[in-house]
């Protein structure tokens, strides 16, 4: 067997662990393995793959990045192009994929991504490429599992960037309002507010309403608390509002940002409080893997090669009740995992008094 482990999309910690797992498994069975270099778009060169080797995956499960590179552009089915009058459009070269894996003998695909890997994934599958899926990203928002590999990184360095601010919240007495990546789901919102004794956490599942987080300040601050920590997730909404759009490029997803900013503005005109607002961004992306990441790194990067192995193809391995499952790709393309707004965390944060904004409604 030939296979190609591909890392497409945004990074998360625990990639390479995924990738060390998936080589030394195929390794172990006397398959040859090539890792695409910086995701599908180098797929077009005349140098897409990197040989991997025993020595080349050595001492990377703890290291984050990819040692592949990653990309989030070059969707094969929505293939950006300069035209001649400047302007940017979209072309097919899924075709120009499938040859070059016929032409490189490549037997099996291993594609670790999120949400936009699994729907290119799905769309290569039919077109006749043998694909195991291993599902990647910090958001944790992908359909049919329990979690994602980088989640847990991405909620412990939330955490720990929250704890840091509430204590120069406190010092100050300000409302300090905390951006945190999750594009569809608030899944690093709830689990680092929660978990950093946020006073408001805002979710895109559950859409705010401005009054009811200065309620929630006021009524912090009748006790004595002076200050105040909400944190949102960049996908959250006003109630009949829009999500806050930076720009869309095409083949890519919206780039999203500015909902922390503008609550900053919001909150400190309404609060009469002095407001400041932090995007923690692709800190969130980088660093080296929690134990939890490595470890379902490498169970996931082995379980894709067994599936492979079993000919059981186009499959996404799968975390689910802490066990390894197979799932057909088909299932979760185009599907987001929501967060459940009546799951035992949200209940949870209600009865110890968090606010999601939208108390007046219930
Ligand atoms: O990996 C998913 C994600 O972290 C989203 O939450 C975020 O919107 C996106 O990546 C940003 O990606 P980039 O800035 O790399 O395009």
């Amino acid at each position: 067997m030939r296979i190609a482990i591909n890392t497409g999309g945004g990074d998360a910690p625990g990639l390479n662990a995924a990738i060390r797992a998936a080589t030394l498994t195929a390794l172990s069975k006397g398959w040859e393995v090539f890792g695409i270099r910086n995701g599908y778009g180098s797929l077009y060169t005349d140098d897409p793959f990197i040989p991997l080797t025993a020595s080349i995956v050595k001492r990377i499960t703890m290291q984050g990045g990819t040692i592949l590179g990653a990309a989030n552009r070059g969707n094969p089915f929505e293939y950006p192009y300069q035209k001649e009058d400047g302007t940017w459009a979209a072309e097919d070269r899924s075709d120009e994929i499938v040859k070059m894996f016929k032409k490189h003998k490549i037997d099996a695909l291993v594609a670790i991504g999120g949400d936009g890997s699994m729907y290119i994934a799905h769309k290569l599958v039919k077109k006749g490429i043998q694909i195991v899926g291993v599902p990647k990203t910090i958001d944790n928002d992908i359909y049919g599992c329990d979690v994602t590999l980088g989640f847990d990184t991405a909620v412990s360095t939330a955490t720990e960037a929250i704890d840091k601010i509430t204590t120069t919240a406190e010092a100050h007495q300000r409302v300090m309002v905390v951006e945190v990546m999750g594009r569809y789901a608030g899944w690093i919102a709830l689990h680092a507010g929660l978990s950093a004794s946020a006073d408001v956490i805002l979710i895109p599942e559950i859409p705010f309403i401005i009054d009811d987080i200065v309620n929630k300040i006021k009524s912090v601050e009748s006790r004595g608390k002076e200050y105040a920590i909400v944190v949102v997730a960049e996908g959250a909404t006003e109630k009949d509002g829009e999500r806050f759009v930076r720009g869309k490029k095409i083949g890519q997803a919206e780039l999203l940002g500015g909902i922390g900013e503008f609550l900053e503005k919001k909150l400190g005109k309404l609060t009469g409080k002095e407001s400041r607002s932090l995007v923690l961004g692709h800190l969130q992306r980088g660093g080296m893997p929690t134990t939890y990441d490595r470890l379902i790194s490498l169970r996931f990067g082995s379980a894709a090669i067994r599936c492979i192995d079993d000919g059981d193809f186009n499959k996404l391995v799968v975390m689910r009740e802490n066990r390894i499952q197979r799932i057909p790709i088909s299932e979760v393309a185009e599907k987001v995992k929501k967060v459940q707004t009546d799951s035992d965390t949200v209940i949870t944060a209600r009865d110890i008094g968090v606010s999601f904004g939208n108390e007046s409604e219930r």
